[in-house]
């Protein structure tokens, strides 16, 4: 086990309690009343002992060809089925739905390039560019039920991309921009696609991110993919491969690539995308949602978090190509017909005032973002900030760690203003939407995600599932299936039912050690397994320890999270060198470089240290608390199969 922390975040004893007029206007007020309750904790209840009723009241604000016959099927546990017999497509929800009224020619994005450059997008427009997408897929011959891997630059094709996947009844299994060709050979791999989608280029601090170069390397370790499309953003003379790469600007212009598409019927439980995150071994874990389900969930929670009104313009700063963007930058905010910024590039490029003038000249009114960008903006201190005019933001949101109650803060008075919530949502790759998560109508701790979202139990238990006293660390379990909870791993059940659900039987187990306090508000205090939390990325210790091992220097390596100020964790990579080497400086930088270009500059260690063993149990696994507890200079715990 490689806790990431060792104790929960101080509990400032501080409660923030909402502005009751934002109470009073939230759509899930709205909603409470429209079922008799006056309060909030009244209508959680109320979900908990209803828990499909209200499902089924937020399936059924949405558009299905054909209804549902069952909401939750539990026949064939931990193989949960959500609305069972119903047809749908998410993008006709996300789309089609709205071109049917007045937001069709309401935006639905606004993209601005690193450079400063705009691209603006309504309803109508959105339709007519993923349709001509889903064309040229359709005639490169994808069809209903296969994987397209998507891999992008933080660019509108991105998202249109992946909405012609669903739009066609493909899967899309976007692989991360910031990944590298080992990370992306793997995961082509694992999907078996036969396409790929991607870029010449991107952009970042000024400078080229040449994907198609990490394409084409990656290709060559994976003769799955006969096509591969490629979309011009930087035009820099990326290199193609005749009879295998096109480019989409040359396909979009043919008579084909028409405006209209129609939107192909798909059951609620069928395939809508894959998304690889990391697990406990080096193979990264296909998580696989689907249409209906995944619909629902997501659309519910951004109805209810983060507030969503017509006159909203919402930004989710993550990146697309992770589930938050998936859920929250593609997704949800479309279903619900909403306005959505998107930007491309670093958020100090070229100042570190950059995401707040934009806020300022957007008018962003929710900003939902992570503990690790907060942090590093802070570092620039508070003049940055106060030059802009922020008072456009009404609610803002956190994701992906612990925030710290000196970054909760900083976010709360210097970019809030003290009006703004924070919801600090927890969630999943795996859970698809928020799980752990304040509304505008829930008084706020800092450093706590609160308390489960409607219609969610969560707990805090021992490892034989009995609950925790309060205050008391222990196994974060969620008790009761949710619509958009992963239905397996793709090609590999077993993995999911033994990773997931036989941990603490009959609960799902998130993998994180958390407390819950007296007022059941949960604090997450970090992974219980292999996984390092690294500027808010997740990353598996044995993929970094794979990449390290590839190089001919590395007979083994041993990969561990220590704290960091700005990225939470930073990986400290241990290495026994082969015969024949000698440590050095320049191995030490020589071997970082190594892991950045097989995995990606978020997987760079930043240490490496040269050892002559590695603590081992007898079986010949790596105690990574041990070397943890070594460099933390903390006890080394229970060392009774330590052999070195
Ligand atoms: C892990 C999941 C889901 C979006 C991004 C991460 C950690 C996530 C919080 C939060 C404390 C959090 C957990 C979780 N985590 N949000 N608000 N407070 N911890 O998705 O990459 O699948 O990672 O992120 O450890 O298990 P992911």
């Amino acid at each position: 086990m490689t806790e990431t922390r060792d104790v929960a975040l101080p509990d400032t004893g501080e409660l923030y309690y909402p502005d009751p007029a934002l109470v009073e206007q939230s759509n899930v007020m709205a909603y409470a009343r429209s079922k008799g309750f006056n309060s909030y904790d009244e209508l959680y209840q109320w979900t908990i002992t209803h828990r499909e009723e209200f499902w089924a009241d937020m399936a059924g604000e949405l558009e299905w060809f054909k209804p549902w016959e069952k909401v939750l099927d539990d026949s064939n546990k931990p193989f949960y089925k959500w609305f069972v017999g119903g047809k749908t497509n998410i993008v006709y929800n996300a789309i089609d739905r709205h071109l049917k009224t007045w937001r069709k020619n309401k935006l639905a994005l606004i993209w601005e390039g690193e450079d400063g450059s705009q691209r603006t997008y309504s309803y109508y427009q959105l339709n007519y560019e993923v349709s001509r997408i889903a064309n040229v897929l359709k005639s490169m011959g994808v069809k209903k039920g296969d994987i397209v891997t998507i891999y992008m630059p933080r660019i509108p094709e991105l998202m249109f991309s992946m909405l012609a996947c669903a739009k066609i009844g493909a899967a899309h299994s976007v692989v991360y921009g910031g990944f590298s060709e080992a990370a992306l050979a793997d995961r082509l791999a694992d999907a078996k696609s036969k396409v790929l989608i991607t870029a010449d280029g991107g952009y970042m601090r000024g400078k080229i991110v040449e994907l198609k170069k990490i394409v084409n390397e990656a290709l060559a370790r994976t003769p799955t993919v006969q096509t591969c499309l490629v979309f011009r953003h930087t035009n820099h003379g990326a290199p193609m491969e005749q009879g295998r790469d096109f480019w989409m600007h040359d396909l979009l212009g043919l008579p084909i690539a028409n405006g209209h598409c129609p939107t192909e019927e798909m059951d609620a439980e069928d395939m809508l995308f894959i998304l690889y995150t990391s697990g406990t071994t080096g193979k990264p874990k296909g998580v696989v949602h689907t249409h209906g389900g995944y619909m629902v969930g997501t659309y519910t929670t951004l109805k209810f978090v983060f507030d969503i009104k017509d006159e909203d313009r919402y930004w989710c700063a993550a990146d697309p190509g992770w589930i938050t963007g998936h859920s929250f930058i593609v997704y949800a905010p479309l279903i619900n017909g909403a306005t959505s910024f998107m930007y491309e590039g670093a958020p100090n490029y070229p100042y570190p005032d950059r995401w707040w003038s934009m806020v300022a000249k957007h008018g962003i009114t929710i900003l939902y973002t992570a503990p690790t960008a907060i942090r590093g903006l802070m570092r620039f201190g508070d003049l940055w900030p106060s030059r802009h005019d922020l008072s456009t933001l009404r609610l803002l949101g956190s994701v992906g760690e612990p925030i710290n109650p000196e970054a909760w803060k900083w976010f709360y008075e210097k970019i809030g203003h003290n009006r703004c919530p924070i919801m600090d949502t927890w969630w999943q790759t795996e859970t698809g939407h928020f799980m752990i998560t304040p509304t505008p109508a829930v008084p706020l701790k800092p450093g706590s995600a609160t308390r489960p979202f409607l219609g969610i139990e969560v707990d805090v238990v021992h490892e034989d599932g009995t609950p925790c006293a309060p205050d008391e660390d222990g196994l974060l379990v969620i008790k009761t299936p949710w619509p958009g909870m992963m239905r397996t791993i793709l090609y590999d059940p077993q993995r999911y039912v033994e990773g997931y659900w036989q941990k603490v039987p009959p609960y799902y187990a998130a993998g994180d050690s958390a407390r819950k306090d007296k007022d059941g508000y949960i604090w997450v205090i970090g992974r219980l397994d292999d996984v390092i939390k690294v500027s808010g990325y997740r990353l598996g210790t044995a993929e970094v320890e794979s990449a390290l091992v590839s190089h001919p220097a590395v007979a083994e390596a041993a990969a561990i999270g220590l704290p960091h100020e700005v990225k939470g964790n930073a990986i400290h990579a241990f290495v026994i060198l082969r015969a024949g080497y000698e440590p050095s400086h320049e191995l030490e930088e020589k071997l970082r470089a190594h892991v950045g270009h097989e995995l990606g500059p978020i997987a760079r260690p930043d240490s490496i240290t040269f050892v002559t063993s590695l603590p081992k149990t007898r079986s010949g696994k790596i105690m990574r608390r041990v070397l943890r507890a070594r460099a933390l200079g903390l006890p080394e715990g229970d060392i009774s199969t330590l052999e070195e």
